[in-house]
């Protein structure tokens, strides 16, 4: 992490929004394409890849692992595959930074290698739970350690993988690809059944490097994704959407406070990733969202919102996998509704970047809010928020989301430790002054 976790941002209140801005591109799918395109064979070009500090640990992991990597003077990423069984070991430690989604599929990719690795991270990332992960990786036979559940996660190379048929007993998408990951190197089919919709990236972009697998029964429950072993990935080109993580910011501003329109272009609209346009509508938002041409297997469209009366809601549970990380902006909109909103199933916010249940509940209180955390959720009494010194506990989420509430507060809020933001959206802040917040930041 650059810049020092003292940088602090100061947001006025201001109260309209306006204009278009592209968001830059997704970061799931940027990690994805990066470790896809290290176990292909042949190149694999990317454009609209983030630059973030998250996806450049996944960058430099490759690298370690022995993955030509180039940029071009356009901007675009060329990973010089090194197929499956073509990648060596580190001489040192593979330093995920705070990227969860670098460590948990670089465990899936790495059990079934002939040598051993370590994967370590910042000290948030040091904090969460890998044994997710490590335990459907032993059932197919691979050998790794974790430090009580955390890491550092110690892999043992040269263990030959098996194919499993596992049920998650969480709705997570970095378990689910880590062990569709494993399955490439196990013998025969690994199958991968959850408990509900989640994020499906790692099974359209496999398609795109030409593995075949078999996805059945998606819906109100959860799919079951299943591959055979021994599959070769061939490099492709792929275009990486915008991050509907990234915009979610803007969608709720606009929805606070666009009283002309607010547009975020080319955004990435994967119907496993918008679950926060769904909530927003649930409370009477005005969003539109307008398909374009796709971006490969990725879905992609302009959402232009408009200010609303917005009214509080009791959140349908299975609406949360499907906006995991836009949980703590739509609880801002929740504190600018008119009426109560309970959220409950979301339990996985607290093994977050941070602890998202109680960083959103203490940056509320510290703004005014009366809200109540509860074990899996929070319920919020809406009305508006002022002013406040806010700690975003050194997550990025957090500290975007209560920049966004200057559309309704009373007086400016401070926001501490944000250098984080850099991890997936470095530009956040030239981004949130160009629709008319009122942002400045201040060095540690
Ligand atoms: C991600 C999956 C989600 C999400 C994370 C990115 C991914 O995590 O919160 O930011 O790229 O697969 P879980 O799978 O732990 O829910």
């Amino acid at each position: 992490m650059s810049g020092g976790a003292g940088k602090s941002y100061v947001v006025e209140p201001v109260t309209q929004v306006s204009g278009s801005l592209t968001v830059p591109g997704d970061k799931s799918i940027s990690h994805r394409a990066l470790m896809f395109g290290g176990i292909a064979s042949g190149s694999t070009r990317i454009s609209g890849f983030l630059d973030s500090a998250d996806c450049r640990a996944t960058l430099e992991a490759l690298r370690a692992l022995g993955v030509r990597i180039e940029r071009t003077a356009c901007g675009e990423i060329v990973v010089h595959g090194a197929g499956v069984g073509g990648l060596r070991a580190s001489s040192t430690a593979l330093d995920m930074g705070n990227a969860g989604t670098a460590m948990r599929l670089f465990m899936g990719l790495l059990a079934g290698q002939s040598f051993d690795s370590t994967l370590i991270g910042d000290e948030s990332l040091m904090r969460r739970p890998m044994e997710r992960v490590a335990e459907p990786l032993r059932l197919m036979g691979a050998r790794l350690d974790t430090e009580q559940g955390h890491p550092p996660v110690l892999i043992h190379g040269g263990s030959a993988l098996r194919g499993i048929d596992y049920a998650l007993p969480m709705a997570s998408a970095q378990v689910k690809s880590a062990i569709l990951l494993a399955g490439l190197s196990a013998t025969g089919i690994t199958r991968v059944t959850e408990p509900a919709p989640t994020r499906d990236h790692t099974e359209r972009m496999l398609q795109s490097f030409g593995v075949e697998l078999e996805c059945s029964g998606a819906g109100g429950g959860g799919a079951t994704v299943s591959l055979r072993g021994g599959q070769r990935l061939r490099g492709t080109a792929l275009t990486v959407p915008g991050d509907i993580s990234s915009a979610a910011f803007f969608i709720v501003a606009g929805c606070l406070a666009a009283k002309s329109a607010l547009t975020l272009r080319s955004v990435g609209v994967n119907p496993t990733r918008t679950g926060l346009i769904d909530m927003l509508r649930l409370m009477g938002a005005d969003i539109e969202v307008q398909p374009l041409g796709g971006a490969g297997s990725e879905p992609m469209a302009d959402i232009t919102v408009r200010a609303s009366p917005l009214k509080g809601v009791v959140l349908p549970e299975h609406l949360v996998p499907l906006a995991i990380d836009e949980l703590p902006v739509f609880f801002i909109a929740a504190a600018c509704a008119q009426g109560e909103t309970l959220v409950t199933g979301a339990g996985e916010l607290r093994v977050k970047e941070s602890d998202r249940l109680a960083a959103m509940a203490s940056g509320l209180t510290a703004t005014g809010v009366q809200c109540e955390l509860l074990s899996d959720g929070i319920r919020i009494q809406g009305g508006g928020l002022r002013g406040g010194h806010v700690h975003s506990h050194g997550d990025h989420r957090i500290a975007m989301a209560f920049a966004v509430a200057s559309t309704r507060a009373s007086t400016a809020i401070e926001i501490d430790d944000v250098a984080n933001v850099g991890t997936s959206f470095p530009d956040f802040p030239a981004a949130a002054r160009a629709i008319g917040l009122r942002l400045t930041e201040r060095a540690g």
